[in-house]
């Protein structure tokens, strides 16, 4: 692997990646990212790269369901494996405009296949990162496997299973060296403040109420995002060509529960000085409609073939989350720059 495409890479988990194969890992090679950079994209998540790494780091604004552009990558860069992360991916947003979900999930997907198919003699490896969500929703047991039939719930989770199809299929059919990886909630520095975590930090700093869908009884196994990334990293370099591997953290945690917790962190590491506690900024509003009450997932697979497991408890990465989102205030004014909205579930009315 020399010269690897990685798409979204000025997203949350994409930036924590490339970051992680240039700082951390024993890749190489050189990256380029293709990013659209739609609300999600933030190129300050990469500030400083191609300076730090010469000749290693490159990008290239574009959006993946363009074809001759995707083409021009792939031959202008000699790309030999691509690591797939672009995608919308907030569940609300594709409730109430699922139309750019099926275009960058589904259609982008099938681009950046037929491109690796009509390079197939450069392309050694296309890895597709996908999600839990699936797998559906679980009861109050179990955990989903690697065979654990496909049951989507929302716009979101129907587009990603739909390209995670695709992905198999041109294994299948075409024998395009494929692997595919589907992982639980990340959290981490860089995740943009629609999801819950940041979301609830930037709140409750703020003295902003703290919106829970619905009882705030569902469950989410929590994963620190560079555990996710040493994953990937390590799927691309030694997983079985035509597999999926299930990622997870073992932490599964309430989501009330979990917003408690950040307030309960938030009063130890920033205490408001006003003796009102962060906790009775709560607040119990309409739920998202088809919430997937719990997921879990098995990784007994990618835990027994290539030795990984988690590093970060929910603990640990939960205070070093929350003290990133305190230490770069910058960031945070950065991204609410642009289209930026906050989701609460009034707009489903
Ligand atoms: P994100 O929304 O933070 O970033 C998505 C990135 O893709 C952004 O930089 C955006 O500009 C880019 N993008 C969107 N449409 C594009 C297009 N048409 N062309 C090119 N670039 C485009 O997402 P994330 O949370 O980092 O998720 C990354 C991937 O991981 C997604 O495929 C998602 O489904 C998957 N995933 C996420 C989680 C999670 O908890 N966040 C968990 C499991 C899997
Ligand atoms: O499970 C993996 C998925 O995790 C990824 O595939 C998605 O890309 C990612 O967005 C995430 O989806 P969720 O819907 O689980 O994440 P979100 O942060 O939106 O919500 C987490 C839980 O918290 C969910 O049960 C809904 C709830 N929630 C969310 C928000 C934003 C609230 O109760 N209040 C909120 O304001």
């Amino acid at each position: 692997m020399r010269n690897m495409l990685v798409t979204g890479g000025c997203g949350f988990i994409g930036s924590n990646f490339v970051r992680y194969l240039l700082e951390e890992s024993d890749f190489t090679g050189r990256i380029v990212n293709v990013d659209k950079l739609t609300y999600a994209g933030n190129p300050e998540n990469l500030a400083g790269l191609e300076e730090r790494f010469p000749g290693r780091y490159v990008f290239e604004q574009g959006d993946i369901c363009d074809g001759p552009f995707i083409e021009s990558v792939f031959s202008d860069h000699g790309i030999d494996c691509v690591c797939h992360f672009a995608a919308e991916s907030h569940v609300d947003r594709s409730i109430v405009a699922p139309d750019a979900f099926i275009r960058t999930n589904i259609v982008g997907t099938f681009t950046l296949l037929e491109q690796a198919r009509a390079h197939s003699g450069q392309v050694r490896l296309f890895h597709h990162i996908s999600t839990d969500e699936v797998y559906g929703s679980l009861g109050r047991e179990g955990a989903f496997t690697e065979s654990t039939p496909y049951c989507p719930s929302s716009p979101y989770s129907a587009s990603k299973a739909s390209s995670d199809h695709l992905v198999r299929a041109y294994h299948t059919t075409y024998g395009l060296p494929v692997t595919l990886s589907n992982c639980s909630n990340n959290y981490g520095p860089y995740q943009f403040p629609e999801k819950l975590i940041p979301l609830m930090v930037l709140n409750a700093c703020e003295g902003r109420p703290l919106p829970i869908y619905g009882d705030g009884r569902q469950v989410r196994d929590w994963l620190y995002v560079r555990d996710h990334c040493r994953a990937i990293w390590a799927i691309m370099k030694e997983g079985r060509r035509g597999a999926t591997y299930n990622i997870g953290g073992n932490q599964e945690m309430k989501n009330l529960a979990l917003v408690e917790r950040i307030c309960d962190i938030l009063e130890e590491e920033r205490p408001q000085g006003n003796g009102v506690p962060y906790r009775s900024l709560i607040r119990f509003v309409k739920d998202r409609p088809g919430h997937d009450l719990r997921y879990a997932m098995d990784f007994t697979r990618l835990r027994t073939e290539l030795g990984w497991g988690p590093e970060e408890s929910l603990d640990t990465g939960l205070r070093k989350t929350v003290r990133w989102y305190l230490e770069h205030s910058n960031w945070i004014h950065c991204v609410r720059s642009g289209e930026y909205r906050r989701w609460v579930s009034a707009q489903y009315g």
